[in-house]
């Protein structure tokens, strides 16, 4: 988020010349998927005469993008509010004033829980935020909060304005969002409501914009971006494949990702998308959840274990270096020792690139949270700490073996050092390297001279020639 009164950087290349009156700061929690919105929110917002802050306290507008995930997600919610308030009452003390919004999926599902405890200005749901300048204007001429969280997001879509021009090279283009699954742990079928898929011929434009704009890797992002449909240009039905081989067509685009994935929704088709599309990178984010097929079933994943490691060895046909990631959550209600144990040996199966684990965090409004056999929390720690060790392994291990190796890294940002650029290889991992800021936007050679945990250094190779 950028400070309109910083100076001017090669990142900030948004025009001056409008002279916003007005800022907003825009605080992300939770998925890509906010952060693709929050950045839609300050396009919608520019367009209306608001510039973005990178701080809330000279800020006219603040809008906080919530996550309900899990528990701890939408607590943190409550209390930046409550900083937010205070913020307020200073700024009302000298004579100004500051809006608070909420928005995303905390509001969706709590909208009028807020209102009531919160005194909060604006309330407004993941498919409405395309009205945040009308809501502005409401709130100014009325007393109470402004509640808006309906509207389907196919209106949303339509009526937002283009992107603007980002720093990175790297960018998320929604192309599907809600979710009809109902894993019975999950909050997202209620506050993203029922799967929606963008068109072909809006997806195909937006990625124009952005490859016009410098954008080199796209990643298609959607709660079940595999269920995407849509129908081509000849009116014949198109799957997630289709989209992706179109979009490896369009011009300045080298990299194509895409997430989250569900295994039930992973076709032949996408399958051999991975062997045939070499722009397609080898990174797969594929969740599993849980090893046991009784707590699968519990879930109401509707697949079985069986299914997922076939899965597994199918795509690992496909693209032999295919590294793949996952969710897995323990201590779901009635998971015992034996199911824990189940969860570990599809672990040590599969070797993980990258996983994110979660302790079960009931939540309102979902099946499993009235379930008995609720797991006791110091027993979730045990089982989180066990498994996180094994992922950290393997991630270590996974990373540790691309030294002395020649990887195509994206170069996307200074690094924190002078001198130091950071990008990506394609298996997502971060790379260090000394090289010039030039290079940000450039896909170049490298070799990897160490490795940790979290992040790979390296040596960039033939500076002249750019990889693809
Ligand atoms: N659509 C994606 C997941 C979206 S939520 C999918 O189906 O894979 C991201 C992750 O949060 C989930 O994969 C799950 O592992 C975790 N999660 C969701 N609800 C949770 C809950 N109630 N408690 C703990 N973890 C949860
Ligand atoms: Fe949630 Fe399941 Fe839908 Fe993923 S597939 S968003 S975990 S309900
Ligand atoms: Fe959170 Fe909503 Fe994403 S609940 S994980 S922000 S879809």
């Amino acid at each position: 988020m950028h400070d309109a009164c910083a100076p001017k950087t090669e990142k900030d290349t948004r025009p001056i010349a409008e002279a916003p009156e007005k800022r907003v700061f825009i605080k992300t929690f939770g998925c890509q998927m906010n952060v693709y919105d929050s950045e839609r929110m300050a396009d919608t917002l520019g367009a209306a005469g608001f510039a973005e802050t990178g701080s809330p306290e000279n800020a006219d507008l603040v809008i906080l993008n919530t996550c309900h995930i899990r528990e701890k997600a939408a607590e943190k919610v409550f209390s930046e509010l409550g900083r937010m308030r205070v913020l307020r009452e200073t700024r009302r003390e000298q004579g100004g004033d500051m809006m608070i919004a909420v928005a995303g999926c905390v509001a969706q599902a709590e909208g009028e829980e807020i209102a009531r405890r919160a005194a909060v200005d604006i309330i407004v749901g993941p498919q409405s935020y395309h009205r945040l300048p009308e809501l502005i204007e409401r709130r100014a001429g009325n007393r109470g909060p402004v509640i808006e969280t309906e509207f389907p997001a196919a209106e949303k879509f339509a009526s937002l304005p283009a992107p603007k021009l980002r720093a990175a090279p790297a960018a998320f283009l929604t192309v599907q969002e809600g979710c009809d699954k109902f894993c019975t742990f999950c909050v997202v079928p209620y506050t993203r409501g029922a799967e929606y898929s963008r068109p072909v011929a809006q997806i195909i434009e937006e990625a124009k914009r952005l490859a016009e704009r410098g954008v080199r890797e796209i990643t298609l992002i959607g709660q079940n971006v595999n269920a995407w449909a849509g129908q081509g240009p000849s009116g014949k039905t198109w799957t997630l494949a289709d989209l992706l081989r179109a979009l490896s067509e369009v011009d300045g685009i080298a990299r194509l990702r895409f997430t989250t994935s569900h295994p039930n929704d992973m076709s032949d088709a996408l399958i051999a998308a991975h062997r045939d599309l070499p722009k397609l990178m080898p990174y797969l984010h594929l969740p599993f959840q849980s090893g046991s097929d009784r707590i699968l079933k519990a879930m109401n994943r509707k697949h079985r274990m069986e299914d997922y490691l076939r899965l597994v060895d199918r795509l690992r046909d496909a693209r032999p270096d295919l590294a793949l990631s996952t969710d897995i959550i323990v201590g779901f209600p009635g998971e015992t020792e034996a199911d824990f144990e189940d969860t570990m040996r599809i672990v040590e199966r599969v070797h993980f690139a990258q996983a994110y684990s979660f302790k079960y965090s009931a939540r309102p409004g979902t099946p499993a949270a009235d379930r008995p056999g609720h797991v006791p929390e110091d027993t979730k720690s045990q089982r989180l700490a066990s498994l996180q060790a094994l992922l950290f392994a393997q991630q270590t291990a996974f990373n540790s073996a691309m030294v002395g190796r020649t990887l195509a890294v994206l170069w996307e940002s200074r690094g924190r050092n002078d001198g130091q650029v950071v990008g990506r290889s394609p298996y997502l991992q971060p790379v260090y390297a000394e090289g010039d800021t030039a290079l940000i936007g450039r896909i170049t050679d490298v070799e990897i001279m160490a490795a940790s945990q979290n992040s790979l250094r390296a040596v960039i190779k033939n500076l002249d020639e750019d990889a693809t």
